[in-house]
């Protein structure tokens, strides 16, 4: 990466103790992060695919702050301490993630109002809520209505808004879109790259979907076990994918006209369990070329012969 980073991490790991005995220590441990290091440079918007149970969700609240790693670093560059002003989240479910008891001004504005210790003026608030709903195709006027009086899309704008409220950085999208209709997912999709366009944001786009991965992201980091085993530019790595994951996953992908099907999931095969690891790589058990090489364990290695990144956690995996 050339340009200094916006956000930097640093060998994360998240591991939640479960099954607890009866003096309640845990019996066992889910290994849901497992060394994750990355980087992102301003401006940048970056997938994180993997399928259900990979980490993605986890990561994010590591991200935004909800969830304290059990090991590794995290860097902002800003110096803002993530969660306020830093980094904002936008989730799936805007039913859910909107309180319904709140008007939309009060939600757009609540990062605002808690960075301040709800030392806030209600007249500029009032005002910032008609600037940030106007922002994301929502009528200033409809600022003293309730979640419930919006459609899907419409709640999704409100989230949008909130987020861009504390004038975050980074704005991590845990896949939003996929909880809306179809006809209004690229509304959105539109909406937020206008926005960071406009703002000059960076995105981390955690997304089921590889056409929206594709749409949305210049670089993409494929998870697997609570791993990234590939990660590069994204034509790069959606054109040419170098671990046999990313390839059993692209090959899996629903074309552009059938993506209703969020699923870019191979069936009929079992996760490995993220409570016992895997020893040598992780992907062992599902690789059609694994070897006795593969008992080992594997770290990312540069594959790239031009000089954008692209680095696959595979010792079979080669320059494209
Ligand atoms: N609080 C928790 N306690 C125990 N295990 C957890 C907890 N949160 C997540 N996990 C486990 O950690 C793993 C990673 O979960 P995570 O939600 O990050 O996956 P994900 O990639 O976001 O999946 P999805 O695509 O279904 O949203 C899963 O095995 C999950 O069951
Ligand atoms: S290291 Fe071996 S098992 Fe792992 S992805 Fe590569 S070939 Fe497959
Ligand atoms: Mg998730």
């Amino acid at each position: 990466m050339t340009t200094m980073p916006v956000l930097s991490l640093k060998d994360i790991q998240v591991r939640f103790p479960v099954n607890p005995d009866w003096r309640g220590r845990p019996r066992q441990h889910v290994h849901a992060l497992n060394g994750i290091s990355l980087e992102i440079a301003k401006g940048e918007t970056l997938g994180i695919v993997g399928e259900s149970g990979c980490g993605k969700s986890t990561m994010a609240q590591v991200l935004i702050g909800l969830l304290q790693p059990t090991q590794g670093e995290m860097t902002l560059s800003s110096g803002k301490s993530n969660g306020k002003g830093g980094m904002q989240i936008v989730f799936q479910d805007p039913q859910s993630s909107l309180n319904p008891r709140l008007p939309v001004w009060k939600i757009i504005t609540e990062p605002v109002f808690a960075a301040a210790n709800r030392k806030v003026d209600k007249a500029a608030m009032r005002e910032l809520a008609q600037q940030l709903a106007a922002q994301v195709g929502i009528r200033p006027e409809y600022i003293d209505r309730f979640p419930h009086e919006f459609s899907g899309g419409q709640r999704q704008r409100i989230a949008i808004a909130r987020a861009l409220a504390a004038e975050p950085d980074i704005i991590v999208l845990d896949e939003p879109t996929s909880a809306l209709d179809i006809s209004v997912q690229a509304q959105i999709l539109n909406l937020l790259a206008e926005l960071q366009r406009s703002r000059q944001l960076t995105f981390i786009l955690i997304s089921h979907n590889v056409s929206v991965v594709r749409h949305m992201c210049n670089r993409v980091a494929v998870m697997y076990l609570g791993q990234i085993v590939e990660i590069g530019d994204a034509a790069q790595v959606l054109e040419h994918p170098a671990h046999p994951y990313t390839q059993l996953l692209l090959a899996s992908v629903p074309t552009l006209e059938s993506v209703q099907d969020e699923s870019a999931v191979p069936e009929n095969v079992e996760l490995p369990s993220n409570r016992v690891l895997p020893t040598g790589c992780y992907f062992k058990d599902r690789c059609p070329s694994a070897s006795s090489a593969c008992l080992q364990p594997q770290v990312l290695k540069q594959i790239s012969t031009q000089s954008q990144e692209h680095e696959a956690r595979c010792h079979l995996a080669h320059p494209d």
